[in-house]
């Protein structure tokens, strides 16, 4: 199916009940989307609900990208949380514009999810990558880690602390990147993502498309007391 199919879908499936009440959460989109995913279900359509602190993402299993949905609740009183897709596309806007691009998962805006002619839930493409904590298990991450010769393992190190984002990127991540892109591209991505305040890069955040290692969160996270 086209994107604008399966977007078809999705809007005309979509329960608005529980949105119209308290804004884009977690549990208002798991509740909105509930009969969009049984539908999918229905027609053979393979496709999961992802969440995080600050966005949803509907991934489907045989398409190469995913719709993604910022979260809109309010942090404080009078406070809304960021766009943190708006922040996304902006970013990968930046990062075409400084020619790293290659090392983050396309995003753009794509288009509202309408209710009674109401733009309701804001809607984001993003091109699918496979998060590096679902292809290597923590048992895998760490004998991957005891195989690298101490050297190795600072040498990395020493890469990833020289920005204040990366250092807290999975090292074996790091060298995929280093064998992928070259070792003069670690410098580029490691200013582009502190220029622009990018940290959470974690193994749920980081990942492969194909064999490109990709970063596919990168809108940073601001909690509260930052
Ligand atoms: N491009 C993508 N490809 C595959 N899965 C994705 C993609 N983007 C998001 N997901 C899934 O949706 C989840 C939430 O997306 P994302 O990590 O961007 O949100 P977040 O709220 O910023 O997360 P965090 O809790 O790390 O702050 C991810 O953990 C992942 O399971
Ligand atoms: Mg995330």
């Amino acid at each position: 199916m086209t994107s604008r199919e399966l977007f078809e879908i999705i809007e005309k499936k979509t329960d608005f009940t529980d949105i119209t009440e308290e804004g884009i959460n977690e549990y208002s989109i798991c509740s909105a989307f509930a009969p969009v995913l049984e539908y999918f279900k229905s027609i053979g359509v393979h496709v999961y609900l992802g969440t995080g602190v600050s966005k949803a993402a509907l991934v489907f299993a045989d398409e190469d990208f995913v719709f993604k949905i910022p979260f809109d609740y309010e942090v404080s009183e009078g406070i809304e949380l960021d766009d943190y897709c708006a922040i996304e596309a902006e970013y990968y806007h930046d990062a075409e514009i400084d020619g790293v691009d290659a090392y983050f998962a396309k995003t753009y805006f794509y288009d509202f999810i309408r209710h009674d002619g109401h733009k309701v839930i804001p809607v984001y493409y993003q091109e699918k990558a496979t998060p590096l904590d679902e292809t290597q298990s923590i048992g895998e991450y760490y004998a991957e880690m005891d195989s690298l010769s101490t050297e190795k393992k600072q040498e990395l190190f020493a890469k990833t602390s020289n920005y204040w984002g990366t250092s807290r990127l999975s090292i074996f991540w790091v060298q995929k990147f280093i064998d992928y892109y070259g070792e003069d591209a670690y410098p580029a991505f490691g200013t582009f993502i502190d220029n622009h305040s990018i940290n959470d890069l974690h193994r749920g955040n980081v990942g492969f498309i194909g064999d490109r290692p990709v970063v596919f969160d990168y809108s940073g996270y601001e909690d509260g007391d930052s």
